[in-house]
């Protein structure tokens, strides 16, 4: 009997140093995306896919982000009070979006360091990793196809999406090999951000993992990678190459994926999703044409 996975696991310690000093005193993933911070996209995404159970992995300075998905009595009063039903709708949303655990991850060891913290409340079933980094457009479908697959392979799924070689450097490269199913690949090899030219294919890891249980042991016997760092790419590479617990395949990913990574594709991601937001983009689409048409 396959497991219904219905555990995610959201890595939320890393220390936010490209956007300080927005970052000093908060943690990055409550930097807001619009008017959302990034971080609810993510257990929004989580939760669609029927995962309602959410581990995420934190740090120092991250209390807002506990604050976020609890109760705020005095504001929910004072709306209350006023009678601001929609703005308390906005406020109550994340309140019980989903049953939401945390873990600190103490040293930040990197991110196949943090996923080992996740060891104990995801026990030993399949579960789903999902970066705060990248966001998924909530009208493409991506962690239920790859459930799906998981379901059926029974072996680890990461999502792929085919970018510019040139920036190949700042991901998880996979070399793979075609299956039956046209947006399934099987993986032949990980590497974890190539230097450039020496990247083997322009399948980058975009991150989202469903991933054996297995994962936790390889981790364990994981040394340090590319930064020094214990990289979730080195054991999935392991896993792919002896074919640890089904081995690794990837799901290509062909829809809207918005990276809050860095300060300009932050930037473009705010932009990018308040064009298409009803109250936004029919007063904020003309007012780029024009202010575009002005650059030279
Ligand atoms: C992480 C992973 C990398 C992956 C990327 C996707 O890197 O280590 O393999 O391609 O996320 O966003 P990070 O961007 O956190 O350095």
């Amino acid at each position: 009997m396959p497991f219904r996975i219905t555990k995610a696991v959201i890595p939320a310690a890393g220390l936010g140093t490209r956007f300080l000093p927005a970052t000093k005193a908060m943690p990055k993933e409550m930097l807001p995306v619009v008017d959302k911070p990034a971080i609810q996209y993510v257990v929004e995404e989580a939760v669609a896919a029927g995962l309602h159970d959410v581990l995420m992995i934190t740090g120092r300075n991250k209390n807002a982000l506990e604050n976020h998905f609890d109760r705020a009595t005095e504001l929910e009063a004072t709306l209350e009070e006023k009678g601001d039903v929609d703005k308390l709708q906005k406020v109550e949303y994340s309140n019980d979006l989903a049953d939401i655990h945390y873990v600190r991850q103490g040293d930040p060891r990197g991110l196949g360091h943090a996923i080992l913290r996740a060891h104990m409340h995801v026990g030993r079933e399949p579960f789903a990793v999902l970066l705060g980094d990248d966001l998924i457009d909530p009208r493409d479908v991506l962690l239920e196809r790859m459930i799906e697959e998981q379901n059926t392979r029974h072996a680890s799924i990461i999502a792929l999406m085919e970018v510019d070689p040139a920036t190949a450097f700042l991901y998880g490269i996979a070399t793979v090999e075609n299956t039956g199913t046209p947006d399934v690949v099987r993986i032949t090899g990980l590497v974890e951000k190539p230097p450039t030219g020496t990247e083997l294919s322009n399948y980058a890891i975009i991150g989202r993992y469903v991933l054996q249980p297995d994962v936790f042991d390889v981790l364990q016997h994981t040394e340090p990678g590319k930064g020094n760092e214990i990289q979730l790419t080195d054991a999935l590479q392991t896993m792919a190459h002896d074919n640890i617990a089904g081995g690794v395949y990837g799901v290509v990913f062909r829809g809207r994926r918005y990276d809050t990574g860095d300060r300009l594709d932050y930037i473009k991601a705010i932009v990018q999703l308040a064009v298409e937001r009803e109250d936004l983009g029919p007063e904020l689409r003309p007012w780029l044409k024009q202010f575009s048409a002005n650059l030279d």
